[in-house]
């Protein structure tokens, strides 16, 4: 198949941000060059943790232009898709664990206009999507058990985006694969190397003592990495 050119994008997680003061933490990452907001929606089955539902995605859609790239860690995603839909999400994933009906439901986020996104945990292979490659825009390389901000990387995920990749490339090269969990300025060019072209921040970012310059910092370094 034909190369594709695909950008490097950095996605701060809001999870990591202070919702007391979410206007001036979006505005802070926007003007740092962010490239796509990653919102993680918990429904405290699928993972143990709660955090927010389509209102809250539709309030924040009118603080930024920014495209959202919503995150479902929820059970039964099917139920719940055009709700994050209507409410502004742009790239909707759900958890390959958390339906018996991935194929159909990555068909349906594409057929109502967004962008089909499938993630997969840590004890989940990448294997598992051999059948479903075609149908995904956004392969989604969970590097900690998913629930919670602030969890060191797991390293198998490097291996992970090597065989994401592979796959990505002899099947569906216009895919983007994703790295979520423990990324930050130590591990953002090996992550990228290994075949990651959107890279998650949530803690490394919101948590910087200048979170701006943590931002350019760790796309600076991406980029350099890609070439
Ligand atoms: C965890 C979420 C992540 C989280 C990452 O389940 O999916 O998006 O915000 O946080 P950090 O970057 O702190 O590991
Ligand atoms: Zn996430």
């Amino acid at each position: 198949m034909n190369a594709v050119t695909r950008s490097i994008k950095i996605a701060p997680s809001l999870l990591a941000a202070d919702f007391a003061q979410i206007k001036d933490q979006i505005e802070l990452v926007e003007s740092a060059g962010a490239d796509l907001l990653h919102l993680d929606s918990m429904d405290g089955r699928f993972v143990p943790n709660l955090t927010w539902g389509p209102k809250i995605v539709a309030d924040l859609r009118k603080l930024t232009k920014l495209p959202f790239d919503c995150h479902l860690m929820i059970v039964e995603p099917e139920k719940y898709v055009d709700d994050f839909r209507k409410a502004g999400a742009d790239y909707i994933t759900f958890h390959y664990e958390a339906t018996p009906h991935a194929h159909r439901l990555l068909q349906y986020i594409r057929s109502i206009g967004a962008k089909a996104g499938v993630g997969i945990n840590p004890g989940t292979p990448v294997s598992m999507l051999q059948d479903l490659i075609e149908d995904i825009d956004l392969l989604l390389v969970m590097s900690v058990n998913p629930g919670f901000g602030g969890q060191p990387f797991i390293e198998r995920a490097l291996t992970k985006l090597h065989e994401a990749r592979k796959l990505r490339d002899e099947r569906n090269p216009n895919c983007e694969i994703e790295v979520d969990g423990g990324i930050g300025l130590a591990n953002i060019e090996r992550a990228v190397s290994a075949g990651a072209d959107v890279l998650v921040g949530g803690s490394s970012i919101f948590g910087a003592a200048d979170p701006q310059a943590t931002l350019r910092d760790m796309r600076a370094r991406a980029r350099a990495t890609r070439g």
